[in-house]
């Protein structure tokens, strides 16, 4: 029988991934209500949450999941009975130069909402083991980087895969899927874990390579390239996700992890010299010169992972997902989302996009 989520709290769902998911999953179930909970850091923007179907079944709240008080009151005012947590920090770079903030989100927040849970619905609502199977939900959002890095020649990462995380990013990430394995060993807690790989697409913020490298293209800015450019990332198109996270609530096995990726890998200079060719067709610049001529070889990051690939074969296998995007239609779809939206991207940065646009169109 599939799992059908009724009162949700998703957090982190003002960031790139989460408000792809709360717009993905309001459209795809005409019933679920979601309760969006998101500190709005840096990373969160009300804008990404403009113009949402089903707005009325969404409620956004700003708070922090490190926040216990909050927590047990928004799980017991909206009964939830399914939570979708997203938020983190996210960017390994920032975590280079202060890790505190990515152990006290990633570690003590997924901790503190496991906490409240359990209370919530072990010691409150007194469900057993079986029927907290059957009747709810905690779904944690974790990253392919909790397995290390990649040679040339090995296989792409499965779920037996042991744990390697080689940034303070990863190293949080890793503690708090182990918190929520922990969870389920000890307690029975009814828990899921999705181990995903580079997520692209709509909404992404622009400290992230892709938008990065769209939107410098645009302003006329150098294209950083980290050391050689031959590093290698798996990129899944951010629905593809957001369509996984939803199969796996709906028909997942509790106490599974399942890894979540498109088959995609490319090296990073590949994809940088993709981006400027599809500007290069798009929005060609007005001095007749490509947009390859701005890509700059920089310094690299400090313990750079130098190959994720992911093996989604159990989640294909085993609950009939399927990526609806290959990387070069993701890939136009999303430098064409960003040039549509560049007033987003004005917003969210800060930056002066609109004199690139009357430069442009002469708007
Ligand atoms: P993001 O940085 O775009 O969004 C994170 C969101 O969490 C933001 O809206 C932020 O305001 C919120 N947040 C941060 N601290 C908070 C707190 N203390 N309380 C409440 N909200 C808080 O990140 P993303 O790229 O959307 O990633 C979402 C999740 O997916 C993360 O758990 C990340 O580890 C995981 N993930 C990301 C990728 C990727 O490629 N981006 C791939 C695999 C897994
Ligand atoms: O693999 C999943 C992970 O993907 C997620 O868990 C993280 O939250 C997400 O941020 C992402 O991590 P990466 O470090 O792989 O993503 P980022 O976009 O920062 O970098 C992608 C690759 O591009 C990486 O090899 C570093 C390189 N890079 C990045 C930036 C920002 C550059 O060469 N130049 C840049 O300016």
């Amino acid at each position: 029988m599939s799992y059908q989520a009724q009162n949700m709290l998703v957090t982190g769902g003002a960031g790139f991934i989460g408000s792809n998911f709360v717009r993905y999953l309001l459209g795809a179930d005409a019933s679920v209500r979601i309760v969006n909970l998101d500190l709005l850091t840096y990373a969160g923007k009300l804008e990404n949450l403009e113009d949402l179907p089903g707005a009325d079944r969404h409620h956004f709240v700003k708070g922090d999941i490190c926040d216990r008080e909050l927590i047990d009151k928004l799980l017991r005012e909206h009964r939830i009975d399914t939570v979708v947590h997203f938020a983190a920090e996210s960017h390994v770079d920032r975590s280079i130069h202060g890790p505190g903030e990515f152990v006290r989100t990633n570690v003590v927040g997924t901790f503190t909402l496991l906490e409240s849970a359990r209370q919530y619905w072990m010691a409150e609502q007194k469900l057993d083991k079986a029927a907290l199977a059957a009747q709810r939900r905690f779904h944690h959002i974790s990253t392919d980087e909790v397995y290390g890095s990649l040679g040339p020649q090995d296989p792409p990462f499965r779920e037996t895969n042991p744990y390697e995380p080689n940034s303070p990013y990863s190293a949080s990430k890793a503690g708090s899927d182990h918190l929520v394995r922990a969870y389920f060993h000890t307690y029975g807690f009814p828990v899921t874990t999705t181990n995903c790989s580079n997520n692209y697409g709509p909404y992404h913020f622009p400290e992230k390579l892709i938008p990065l490298i769209i939107l410098n293209a645009l302003q006329g800015k150098p294209l950083p390239v980290y050391g050689d450019g031959q590093n290698v990332r798996d990129w899944l198109f951010v629905t593809d996700h957001a369509s996984a996270i939803a199969r796996v609530l709906q028909a997942g096995k509790t106490g599974e992890t399942y890894n979540v990726g498109g088959w995609n890998e490319k090296k990073n200079l590949d994809v940088v010299e993709q981006i400027c060719a599809i500007l290069d067709e798009l929005s060609p610049r007005k001095d007749g010169k490509r947009y390859g001529e701005q890509i700059r070889f920089v310094t690299d990051r400090p313990g750079h992972d130098r190959r994720y690939a992911i093996d989604a074969g159990k989640l294909e296998r085993e609950l009939g997902w399927k990526p609806a995007e290959t990387f070069e239609t993701g890939i136009r779809k999303t430098v064409r989302w960003y040039l549509d939206n560049l007033i987003w991207a004005e917003k969210v940065t800060g930056s002066a996009y609109g004199d690139w646009i009357a430069k442009q169109y002469g708007a």
